[in-house]
């Protein structure tokens, strides 16, 4: 038996089957772009422990930040006293968050489903109405508050329907949307639906906000039309709504800015993230406009963990690695890159439908060659045996593959992924 095969036995053993895993690889060392398997076997990594190491694995920078800060304080917690790294996080994504957030306040809870959870709770704190308007597609996370907003998949909230009180799922203009014959028609057809839903069944005056992903991310690297996001933000300043933006995927360089709502010049009232913001450890944070963020009462919200300093530091140090190793830019260019090989590789495999995404956000679809449908009974399979050839991925929508990697991927490492899994498209 391998070292890997004695450790994923101990493995099923122990951990109970709800926790789904997309292969049965494992991983004890990372480095760079690279992960380490129990038996010394590379891999490449296009899923970044989904969509979260932005700056790869065991950055030096990184890494020196948390050891430093393991020699001077684990942890006090917020509600005790202040704790630098804490402010200093704050003030970071403040100085790069869009318009009026750059004077907002904000706070850090322990991972991404926590921090929709406290944004929608600062939502209905602030403004007294009861409903969140959310998307199907939509993936906020898993914890019961965050379920009740999260609608990319029946299977997460099996056995638990019932949830969604308070929540009110619209449509997402998906080119899969049974309506609008370009993609310009099918947002606008989607926001009228929304004006169609406020006149019938949402009296406004009970809405507090309109949570969105700037771009769906779970649900299928499914990037809006022009003019949804800007459309949103025009409802909200219509009837009083706040726009919650979930950047926990898209957040902090992943599509090629630091918030994807750049892309449409789009302004959230709050901002919720997680993921990267970490640096690999667990983090997740709320940004608000300071006015929203001061009506938000001491107590009504908390966390013992919550802006660990350990986190805190391992994020500055992942924020400050973007920035000065230009990975922004990277992340465009070499997501553009990626995204041309899978184009041109689509003229001759007509199992490749959509190649789509932003930066390094990039989704390439899997269809059955005959039909153009998603390949839903195949991209399980598809995700497993290009894992085992070697490059770590993973799936979003029916029938997508996700791609995610660190941002420092080069265009050569991009060529060494691209080979494999086309190697094995191509069967
Ligand atoms: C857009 C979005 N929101 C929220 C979450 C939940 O984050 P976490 O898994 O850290 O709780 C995720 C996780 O994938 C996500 O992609």
């Amino acid at each position: 038996m391998t070292s890997s095969q004695a450790l994923l036995t101990r493995y099923k053993d122990v951990v109970a089957p709800a926790i789904y895993r997309y292969t049965d690889l494992t991983f004890v060392r990372g480095e760079g772009v690279y992960l380490y398997d129990a038996d010394g076997r590379r891999y490449l990594d296009f899923s970044a422990g989904i969509a979260t190491m932005a700056v790869g694995h065991q950055h030096p920078r990184v890494v020196e930040a948390v050891i430093q800060q393991a020699h001077r304080l684990f942890h006090a917690a917020a509600h005790i006293g202040v704790m630098e790294p804490y402010v200093a996080l704050l003030e970071k994504v403040r100085s790069l968050a869009p318009g009026h957030l750059r004077e907002g306040k904000g706070i850090l809870l322990n991972s991404g489903s926590e921090a929709v959870e406290a944004a929608l709770k600062l939502a209905r704190y602030v403004t007294g109405r009861p409903i969140i308007i959310a998307f199907r597609h939509a993936f906020h996370g898993r914890p019961m508050g965050a379920l009740a907003a999260t609608a990319s998949n029946a299977a997460f909230r099996r056995r638990l329907s019932g949830l969604a009180v308070g929540v009110h799922h619209m449509i997402y203009p998906t080119p899969r949307v049974p309506f609008g014959r370009s993609p310009e028609e099918r947002g606008q057809m989607a926001l009228e639906l929304i004006e169609e839903a406020l006149r019938t069944v949402l009296p406004p005056e009970d809405v507090a906000g309109i949570l969105v992903e700037p771009i769906l991310g779970e649900g299928g690297y499914f990037v809006p039309p022009p003019g949804f996001l800007e459309g949103l933000r025009a409802l909200c300043d219509r009837y009083g709504f706040l726009l919650i933006a979930d950047e926990v995927q898209t957040g902090l360089g992943r599509t090629g800015r630091w918030f994807a709502v750049e892309h449409w010049g789009v302004e959230p009232d709050i901002l919720v993230l997680g993921k990267a913001l970490g640096g690999g450890l667990p983090l997740g944070a709320v940004l608000a406009r300071r006015e929203i963020a001061d009506a938000w009462d001491p107590g009504a919200h908390g966390s013992t963990f919550g802006g660990n300093p350990l986190a805190c530091q391992a994020g500055l140090a992942t924020i400050a690695v973007i920035e000065e190793e230009g990975l922004l830019e990277n992340a465009q260019q070499v997501g553009a890159y990626l995204r041309e090989r899978f184009e041109e590789a689509r003229t001759s495999m007509p199992m490749i439908g959509d190649v789509r995404g932003l930066g390094l956000m990039l989704g390439v679809e899997v269809v059955e060659p005959e039909t153009g449908r998603p390949a839903i009974d195949r991209i399980g399979p598809f995700v497993k045996a290009i894992s085992q050839a070697g490059v770590v991925i993973t799936k979003c929508g029916e029938s997508t593959l996700r791609i995610a990697p660190p941002l420092i991927l080069t265009r050569e490492q991009a060529d060494e992924g691209v080979e494999i899994i086309l190697k094995v498209l191509r069967g």
